[in-house]
């Protein structure tokens, strides 16, 4: 089990948080603080007792997200960067690299992440769905000049990521804990989704 100082943390918070602060594609310092509260949270009712790797994970899972950077090779080149500075050895820094990736959604079933990023997953995908998820994606729809929804099968739109992604989220959860926060927040996803086609189709 690896140990982080309240330091490293500081320190770690003090490295990104104006990474994410300057974002409006829905990875903001608030989701940041969400993410980590909502794991800490879940971690709680768990028994999941590494905080300190949670709030490190909460931190650092979106700071090497493609779609933050040019390329992909910039967004790994950025995360390695960063976790270097953070005070670890060789080991502990290939261990984080390892669990930050294992959090995110398009690397499920590669990586092999513990308890705490499994925990830190679930909050990640949890602030993707419910009302803050709606708005999450139509926020990030607005920055990429998306258009609110086709009736072209094919087209990219916000719509098309609730049937895409948003709406098997969740069936993706690793925590029964989560689980149950994710009915709620699907329910209102899906009340949403209906609504917004009747109106969009005449029907409301
Ligand atoms: P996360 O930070 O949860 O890993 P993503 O990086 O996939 O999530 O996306 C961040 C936010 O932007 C999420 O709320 C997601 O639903 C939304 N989003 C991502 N891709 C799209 C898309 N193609 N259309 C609309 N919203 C999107
Ligand atoms: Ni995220």
């Amino acid at each position: 089990m690896i140990s982080i100082s309240n330091e490293q943390l500081r320190l770690t918070k003090n490295l990104v948080i104006g990474f994410y602060q300057e974002d409006r594609t829905g990875h903001d310092w608030d989701h940041i603080m969400r993410v980590k509260n909502l794991a800490l949270k879940i971690a709680e009712i768990e028994g999941v007792n590494n905080l300190h790797l949670i709030e490190m994970l909460s931190y650092l899972h979106d700071v090497g997200d493609n779609k933050l950077h040019s390329s992909e090779q910039k967004a790994n080149h950025f995360l390695q960067q960063t976790i270097e500075k953070i005070g670890f050895s060789e080991r502990e820094m290939e261990y984080i690299l390892l669990q930050v990736k294992s959090v995110s959604y398009r690397n499920r079933g590669i990586y092999n992440g513990n308890d705490e990023s499994k925990i830190v997953a679930d909050a990640d995908r949890l602030d993707a769905i419910g009302a803050i998820g709606i708005a999450r994606a139509f926020t990030y729809g607005g920055a990429k000049s998306q258009k609110l929804h086709s009736r072209k099968n094919n087209d990219d739109t916000v719509i098309s990521h609730f049937y895409d992604k948003l709406l098997n989220l969740k069936d993706e959860m690793h925590t029964k804990t989560a689980y149950k926060i994710a009915l709620e927040r699907h329910r209102f996803l899906e009340i949403f989704t209906d609504q917004f086609l009747n109106e969009w189709n005449g029907k409301k």
